[in-house]
């Protein structure tokens, strides 16, 4: 599976791709505003710092709109990906993005029926948000397995994008579940190398190691 940082934080960006385990970062509106920076600047600082599909969101409402920032988003860096969200203009300017050899990531999933749709149209990945399902009582990764496994049964090539994760046991069941990528807030990436076992186990070696004779 790969790993994909849900940031625009330049500074936390670097300091997970560092770990060497990263294949790509996903931003979006609300994490661009975080940062306090334009959204050029940010995208270009991160297009140096990750050599993987940079997931770049419009922010059009209409097909055209979103058809012309797309293009735009995309001359920006060969590793962009224009995100688009899951509407019927979304789904519009998906199918001419696609159609013109530009990657797209269809956003805001929230049932599998709508990433079937945005397969059809072309995306290159869908990205269902499973900890805002999580949030109103429903389970989140019931929609990826239902989409890892109609992805499947069509030999589609759209990749299952696992997005809103908020716990390493999102990432775990991701890829259990066989999801093609899971994006992960950069906090999660560095829980998932942790285990209190692993402190205590090295704090001993270290301990015992004194013990030897030098
Ligand atoms: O990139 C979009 C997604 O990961 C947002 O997550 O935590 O705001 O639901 P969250």
């Amino acid at each position: 599976m790969k790993i994909f940082i849900d940031s625009a934080d330049i500074e936390q960006i670097r300091e997970v791709a560092a770990l060497g385990v990263v294949d790509g970062v996903t931003t979006n509106p609300s994490l661009v505003a975080k940062t306090g920076r334009s959204f050029e600047a940010a995208l270009a600082d991160i297009c140096d710092a990750v050599d993987g599909p940079i997931s770049a969101e419009v922010v059009s409402t209409e097909a055209d709109g979103m058809i012309e920032e797309g293009r735009r988003l995309a001359g920006l860096h060969p590793n962009i990906v224009v995100k688009c969200p899951m509407t019927v203009d979304g789904l519009r300017a998906t199918r001419v993005l696609s159609d013109e050899g530009i990657r797209v990531n269809v956003t805001l999933i929230f049932q599998p029926a709508q990433g079937l749709l945005a397969a059809k149209a072309g995306a290159a990945y869908v990205s269902p948000f499973v900890g805002r399902l999580d949030d109103i009582g429903e389970y989140g990764m019931g929609m990826v397995a239902a989409l890892v496994e109609i992805f499947d049964n069509y030999d589609y090539p759209t990749e299952v994008l696992v997005a809103s994760i908020r716990s390493p046991l999102h990432f775990v069941e991701a890829a259990r579940m066989g999801a093609h990528v899971a994006t992960c807030p950069p906090a999660v990436i560095l829980q998932l190398v942790k285990h209190p076992l692993t402190d205590i186990g090295l704090e001993r070696f270290l301990a015992d190691w004194q013990k030897v004779p030098k």
